[in-house]
């Protein structure tokens, strides 16, 4: 015998009687609707970040079309909606300004209007996490899609991948190649819609969501414009409808569980350090207990088993075609390492999900035993110059440098950085260590892709190749190097990076998770009395509201005010 059906969401809409009811339906009846989708069947919204600023997400339009069809055959109602977008690569001054802002927006779109259960349409690095922070504070039936990755870059017959562009500009910057070189390559780098083809913060982001068990299998890897994400896309929407008749909440997926399998397959594949601000962002937002802490120890012994750009050689296109995530999964299963019994949107366990899924090309997927890195998790250090926190990734930068002492060549800003990197009298050698700061959340304001600074270019000119590097932002997921980041407390808040200092010795040591300013408590004090907080960058507007609420990066970078679920808020009605 099955339970009797809830009372549907939308029916407070369509199932009205008197004004409210025919003023409702009377409106949706523009888009053609006939009378028999009124009589309570789930209407799922299909939450798009289609935009033309952000191709990235250029398929989803057309993917949309998929879902409708899926919820068609399933007995459901789709109507699409669409939320702001985020293009990584345009939005100035960073798409971090804008996350919350856009989970605002997914989170109220929701809420206000008749829908039983969502899926959702991210793709380009922000656009995920928005989203998903969004629904999870209103917490419906929802299921997510990914953009997918775009074709591989071709480059004078070589593969290349968004990790290249770094490489290029570098090569640009000593003279090695030059700019007719570099718009070849800019031609053929990015062939089709899709998200970037290396294991970037876009690419790790759809990963960990299919971790989560909140899309289908394959849905990371498979590339944006092959039909097999366009079925994917149709399945999805059947599957939304049966989320809502079995009223499966996305918090009944993002479960503590969940989330400490996400870190764990966050070290296997060497995904992004965006993920960890992102995920800790989720995490508040559903409720659950996990500090940053949990990070490294649950991804510490985890190797990076996955051969992709920027820890590797291979992009996602190839990564597809060697099995894709649920291949990565049943490794990490078989070895005890994945709580299997946490539940997905298809109805399977996650374990069920990836117990038939066969490695095709084992130079792409290694094993446990024979990994492209020892440890490929997110490195979180703590010491006096990091005292709530900062990450590294270990499998991105170069092993000799992963104890490093070195003397601090210290940044105030971007543009102070931008000013003095090129010139040639800078006392700098590759001991140095590179510090800048007032690039976190707050500082500047939003805390911005910055951290792998490009080396000076008379080191580059000697060869150099990698140098440790020490701020309070964040960095591209498709970037590399002994970068570290996310110093927190951040500098414009007083955090003790503030106080760093040009000549005063920094000692990293990764295996001893320690970040520390060698500067005698004294002299700190001295230099902290000198300080004086600096001003809000706006006094009005979004940047406005930013600054005075945004939390630091071990909690996520959220707003203060976002944190948690918030639910029947939607109960009063305007007519
Ligand atoms: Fe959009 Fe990389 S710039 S996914």
């Amino acid at each position: 015998m099955t339970a009797p059906e809830l009372r549907r969401r939308s029916a407070a809409w369509f199932g009205a009687t008197g004004k409210q009811g025919f003023l409702h339906r009377a409106v949706q009846r523009m888009m053609g609707l006939p009378d028999h989708v009124f009589d309570g069947r789930p209407i799922i919204g299909i939450c798009n970040t289609w935009s033309e600023l952000n191709p990235c997400n250029g398929q989803l339009r057309d993917l949309a079309e998929h879902v409708k069809h899926g919820v068609w055959e399933a007995g459901g109602v789709p109507l699409e909606f669409p939320v702001t977008s985020l293009g990584e690569d345009t939005m100035r001054p960073t798409t971090m300004l804008f996350r919350n802002l856009a989970s605002m927006d997914v989170e109220e779109s929701i809420r206000g209007n008749p829908l039983d259960g969502v899926v959702l349409l991210a793709g380009c690095d922000k656009t995920t996490p928005a989203l998903l922070m969004g629904a999870a504070s209103v917490d419906l039936p929802t299921l997510l899609i990914s953009a997918g990755p775009m074709l591989t870059g071709r480059f004078r017959g070589l593969p290349v991948g968004a990790s290249d562009a770094w490489r290029l500009s570098e090569d640009l910057r000593i003279g090695k190649i030059s700019a007719r070189d570099v718009l070849e390559a800019e031609c053929g780098i990015n062939r089709s819609f899709g998200t970037c083809q290396t294991m970037g913060t876009a690419s790790t982001m759809a990963c960990l969501s299919e971790v989560l068990g909140i899309t289908l299998p394959q849905n990371a890897a498979i590339p944006a414009v092959d039909s097999r994400r366009s079925a994917l896309a149709h399945l999805s929407g059947i599957n939304a409808v049966r989320l809502v008749h079995e009223n499966k909440r996305l918090s009944h997926f993002l479960s503590r569980e969940a989330f400490e399998n996400a870190i764990r397959v966050c070290a296997a594949i060497g995904g992004s350090t965006n993920a960890v601000i992102h995920l800790q962002a989720i995490v508040g937002r559903v409720g659950v207990s996990l500090g940053l802490a949990e990070w490294d120890r649950l991804g510490r012994e985890i190797p990076c088993i996955v051969d992709l750009q920027p820890t590797g050689r291979f992009l996602m296109e190839e990564f597809y075609d060697a099995g894709g995530l649920p291949a990565v999964m049943r490794i990490l299963c078989e070895a005890g390492l994945i709580h299997g019994q946490c539940p997905s949107v298809n109805g399977l366990s996650v374990a069920e999900n990836c117990a038939q899924s066969p490695i095709w090309r084992p130079d792409v997927i290694r094993s446990l035993e024979d990994p492209v890195a020892e440890q490929g998790g997110v490195a979180i250090l703590y010491g006096n110059l990091a005292p709530s926190g900062a990450v590294i990734k270990s499998s991105a930068a170069t092993k000799k440098l992963l104890r490093h002492k070195g003397r601090a060549i210290v940044f105030d800003s971007v543009e102070q950085y931008n000013q003095r990197i090129d010139d040639p009298d800078l006392d700098v050698d590759e001991d140095s260590v590179l510090v800048l700061k007032n690039c976190g959340p707050k500082g500047y304001p939003g805390m911005p892709e910055v951290g792998n600074m490009g080396l000076p270019p008379k080191l580059l000119s000697r060869g150099v190749r990698d140098m440790v590097r020490v701020s309070d932002a964040r960095m591209s997921g498709t970037a590399y190097g002994t970068v570290v980041l996310h110093v927190s407390p951040e500098a414009a808040i007083g955090g003790p990076l503030a106080f760093v200092e040009e000549g005063d010795l920094i000692d990293l040591d990764v295996p001893g998770r320690k970040l520390s300013l060698l500067v005698d408590e004294a002299e700190l004090a001295a230099r902290r009395s000198r300080w004086s907080a600096p001003a809000s960058p706006s006094p009005a507007g979004y940047a406005r509201l930013f600054f005075d609420h945004v939390t630091q990066a071990d909690r996520g970078c959220d707003f203060d005010f976002l944190i948690g679920k918030r639910t029947n808020l939607e109960e009063r009605a305007s007519y």
